[in-house]
């Protein structure tokens, strides 16, 4: 027998009890005659205890071991005369009679310590070793019991599990596929899936009416801290539904999910506009967990002979309260090239500095009056101590950079409560958007996206103009600024289908080749419908108010797309090339 209980387990009442514990030495600690051993598994710490006096071997034995050894020990449990009350196991101790060594280790690259002195790309590389540290190992107790709570609750609510397959045909959603060459079919690729998207429309045809997966999806793109290339999506799809009911259904899922994992209620969630994201925070993925709300000045601040304003399509502000005497001329010029770095590419920063004493500081004091300022002032909710910040500009452009600045001043002022969830829902995205260079439009959310049934006839008959105003059935879920899951009301008319693929600038022909199989099934009877997916990764760091979703991904892939552990991606053999039919480039 290995172990008669886990090393988190033993407490008070347990004292007088033979035990049998195996795991791994975190730390040893040799006083002479004594030698004290904390012994770690996934449960948690049991502090072991070696007598010279007792059995000098058996504590030799133990001297020699290090650290990630992995051993087993029978011993009694006692109490501890020097308690420790931040650990479960605290109160007791084991008074070790038997050592056997079950494994050697080498000296571990890094500390397995909750705070460990392991760079990323180390601990990517050893994520064995990572996975021991108890915050690594949370994180991924926390994803299993999410998923599972997630299977429960839309098993409750009558959805069905269905896997799709995963070698398939482009399924487009806005990044570049991963592609497999087919060996049996020379000169012909599968492509990973993006999502499953085609596939649960075709089950909705196929009357699931109610399907769900918890799935791989694999895009192509640049990565960031909340972007993986493969991720993980809670994919659902209902037939019969309106907007409503979809967006009903997420948001019981997501309270579900916070009450049973975190034990919070969540208010209910409030719709906002994509229109109305944009203008007030300038981002279809708002936090707001804080105010500071845009406020536009064109009229205030317009004609008054800055030629800069004068010349601006939007002059937009923020007003951060309290920070007038948080910021000296030196902070300002700080922020004003952080907002100049080319990630953001700000031209400038226009500062209002409302100082307590009544004093007014301007950047722009020279074309303004005390007057003027007020006004602005006035119209941006400012008090004494408050300070505006400007940005002028180009709107698309300008919203971005002040959202960036926004979000910049918010964390700096400690608005961004990790311990705060803020849902909402952002609805009536536009449906297409027009890309100047292509000139052409592209989804927004993706070509199955149905345009809101008033916009339906309008889509099929109107000119350009009408084709960029056009507002799609679509929603997001956003939490703190995260866009958590996305989805829409689908097309499930041939002829709709077929003119929005006409508008993204599919030929029939190319349209038919790649997506003929749903359009034919259109002809079939297929129901209205409409679904959501959540990034599976992302809502378990949110639920755990952290950026990045690497920390809850078993083996995550660095910022490179690289597996640091298995060394993927990698060459292979040049047989390999033969039999796939592909030609080698590199040398
Ligand atoms: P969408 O493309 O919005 O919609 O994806 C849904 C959610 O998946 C998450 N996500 C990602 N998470 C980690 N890494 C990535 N690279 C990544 N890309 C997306 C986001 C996002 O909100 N088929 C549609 C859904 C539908 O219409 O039903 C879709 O995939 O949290």
């Amino acid at each position: 027998m290995y172990r008669s209980h886990s090393c988190g387990e033993l407490r008070i009442a347990h004292v007088g009890e033979e035990v049998t514990l195996s795991g791994w030495v975190q730390v040893s600690r040799d006083f002479g005659g004594m030698t004290f051993m904390d012994m770690r598994d996934r449960y948690g710490i049991t502090q072991i205890v070696f007598n010279m006096d007792d059995d000098a071997q058996l504590c030799e034995q133990a001297r020699k071991l290090g650290r990630e050894d992995v051993i087993k020990i029978n011993g009694k449990v006692r109490e501890r005369s020097n308690k420790n009350p931040n650990r479960d196991t605290g109160d007791i101790e084991i008074e070790v009679t038997e050592l056997t060594i079950l494994n050697e280790s080498k000296v571990p690259p890094f500390t397995i310590e909750d705070e460990t002195d392991g760079g990323d790309d180390l601990r990517m590389k050893y994520r064995y070793l990572d996975i021991r540290r108890s915050p690594v190992r949370n994180n991924l107790i926390f994803r299993s019991k999410l998923a599972i709570e997630t299977r429960k609750y839309l098993d409750q609510e009558g959805f069905i599990e269905v896997e799709t397959p995963v070698l398939i045909k482009s399924t487009p959603e806005g990044a570049r596929d991963f592609v497999v060459p087919s060996r049996m079919n020379p000169g012909q690729f599968y492509a990973l899936p993006q999502s499953p998207q085609t596939f649960k429309q075709i089950l909705m045809i196929g009357g699931m009416d109610k399907y769900f997966q918890i799935v791989k999806c694999f895009r192509d793109e640049d990565l960031r801290a909340d972007r993986q290339p493969e991720f993980t999506q809670i994919d659902c799809e209902m037939s019969f539904v309106t907007r409503d009911e979809v967006l009903a259904t997420f948001e019981g899922l997501t309270k579900y999910l916070f009450k049973t994992l975190n034990g919070i209620d969540l208010p209910d969630f409030p719709l906002m506009s994509y229109d109305d994201a944009v203008k007030i925070y300038g981002s279809d993925k708002p936090d707001t967990r804080f105010e500071m709300h845009f406020v536009e000045l064109n009229d205030v601040a317009q004609g008054k002979g800055f030629g800069v304003f004068d010349n601006a399509e939007l002059i937009v502000g923020i007003c951060a309260k309290g920070q007038a005497s948080e910021y000296s001329n030196k902070d300002i010029k700080k922020l004003t090239e952080w907002m100049q770095r080319p990630q953001i590419g700000a031209k400038g920063l226009v500062y209002v500095k409302f100082e307590a004493d009544g004093n007014i500081k301007s950047s722009v004091g020279k074309f303004f009056s005390d007057e003027d300022l007020k006004v602005w002032g006035e119209k941006m909710g400012a008090e004494p101590g408050d300070m505006l910040l400007i940005l002028s500009g180009e709107t698309d452009k300008t919203r971005k950079q002040l959202n960036e600045l926004r979000l910049e001043m918010g964390n700096r002022m400690g608005l961004m409560d990790p311990t705060v969830f803020n849902p909402l829902w952002v609805v009536d995205f536009p449906l297409l958007e027009w890309d100047e260079e292509s000139e052409r439009f592209h989804a927004m959310h993706h070509p199955f996206t149905s345009p809101k049934k008033e916009d339906q006839d309008k889509m099929l008959t109107g000119d350009h103009a009408t084709m960029k105003a056009l507002k799609a059935d679509a929603y997001d879920l956003v939490i703190n600024g995260v866009e958590i899951g996305g989805g829409s009301i689908r097309i499930h008319d041939r002829e709709l289908q077929s003119k929005n693929f006409d508008l993204l600038g599919f030929t029939k022909e190319e349209a038919e080749e790649q997506f003929g199989f749903l359009l034919g099934a259109f002809e079939y009877g297929a129901p209205p419908h409409g679904g959501i997916a959540f990034g599976f990764d992302r809502l378990c760091a949110v639920m755990n108010g952290v950026n990045s979703i690497r920390d809850f991904i078993a083996f995550p892939k660095n910022n490179q797309g690289r597996d640091m552990m298995i060394d993927a991606p990698s060459p292979i053999a040049d047989e390999q090339y033969d039999e796939l039919s592909l030609k080698s480039t590199v040398k």
